[in-house]
C-alpha cells in the first residue's frame, strides 16, 4: 500500500456515507469535535474527514486533518447549487479556482445596491512574509489534482465535468439575479459552504488541493436539492484519488 494519504472532505453524512462505506480496514479518530475515518480504497490511502457544513467547520477539521494525518493532498468535495446558468443537477465542477464570496467591501453610498462590491481576500500565514498578510482573492486548484480529474471525467456518463470556479460562504443564494450577478462579475460556476476555507488553509501549509463539486440544485432550472447527486461526486472523487495515486506513484 502506498503510504502517502489522501484526505477527502465532505460535509454532510450524504455526503460522506459512500466513502466510508468504501473503507478497507476503517479506523476512526476524533479530533476535537471532528470525526475523521482512515483506511484503504483499492490500493489508496485515504482519510475521510467529516467537517459538518460550513466554512468554519471545513477550516478546523482541514487544519486539524493536516496536523494529525500529514496528507500528501486534500480533496474538499459534495453538493453544490448553480451559478453558471449553462450548468444542470449532476454536472460536476472541478474547482479551478475559488474565493470567498462574503469577503467583500461595499461601496461607499446612502442607499444600498448590494451590486456595488469588491471581492477581498481573507488574511492568511505567508512563510516568506512570517505574518498573517492579505491574500489573492482566488485561491487556484492543484494542477496535478486536477488532471487526474479531467482524467476520470472522461468516464463520467451523468452529466458534464468542467474546470470551473466555486464561490463558498455560509449563504444559500435562491435570488436569480444575484445568482447571476456572481457567475457575470466573478465568473463562479457554483455556490458551497466550504471549499475555499479548506482552500486557504492547504494553501498555508502548501498542500496540493482540489474542490470537486457536484451540482445538486440550481435555480436556473427550478432543480430543488437532489440528494442522490452527493453519492454520485463521492464515487466520482474514489475515481479521482485512485487517479492521482496512480500518477504520483508514476504509473
Ligand atoms: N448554496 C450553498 N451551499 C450549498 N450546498 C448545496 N447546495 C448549496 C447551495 N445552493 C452544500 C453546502 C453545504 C450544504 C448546505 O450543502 O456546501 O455543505
Amino acid at each position: 500500500m502506498d503510504t502517502q494519504r489522501i484526505m477527502i472532505e465532505g460535509a454532510m453524512n450524504m455526503e460522506t456515507s459512500l466513502l466510508l462505506k468504501a473503507l478497507a480496514d476503517p479506523q476512526e479518530h476524533i479530533v476535537g469535535q471532528w470525526r475523521f475515518v482512515e483506511g484503504c480504497y483499492h490500493s489508496v490511502h485515504l482519510v475521510v474527514a467529516v467537517t459538518s457544513i460550513g466554512m468554519t467547520n471545513a477550516a478546523a477539521a482541514t487544519a486539524l486533518g493536516i496536523e494529525k494525518f500529514r496528507p500528501a493532498a486534500v480533496i474538499s468535495q459534495g453538493t453544490a447549487g448553480g451559478h453558471d446558468p449553462a450548468l444542470q443537477a449532476y454536472d460536476i465542477v472541478l474547482g479551478k479556482r475559488s474565493f470567498d464570496a462574503s469577503a467583500y467591501r461595499t461601496a461607499q453610498e446612502e442607499k444600498a445596491d448590494w451590486r456595488h462590491l469588491e471581492l477581498m481576500g481573507a488574511y492568511a500565514y505567508d512563510a516568506a512574509a512570517q505574518a498573517f498578510v492579505p491574500q489573492a482573492v482566488y485561491y487556484p486548484g492543484d494542477e496535478k489534482l486536477l488532471a487526474a480529474a479531467r482524467t476520470v471525467g472522461q468516464e463520467y456518463t451523468r452529466g458534464r465535468v468542467v474546470d470551473g470556479c466555486i464561490a463558498s460562504c455560509n449563504t444559500w443564494n435562491r435570488q436569480k439575479e444575484r445568482l447571476q450577478y456572481l457567475h457575470d462579475q466573478f465568473g463562479s460556476s457554483c455556490e458551497d459552504m466550504e471549499v475555499n476555507s479548506a482552500a486557504q488553509i492547504c494553501q498555508q501549509y502548501g498542500i496540493p488541493f482540489l474542490g470537486i463539486r457536484i451540482l445538486s440544485n440550481t435555480e436556473f432550472r427550478a432543480e430543488e436539492f437532489q440528494p442522490e447527486s452527493a453519492g454520485v461526486c463521492q464515487q466520482f472523487v474514489l475515481a479521482v484519488a485512485e487517479q492521482y495515486n496512480r500518477e504520483l506513484a508514476g504509473n
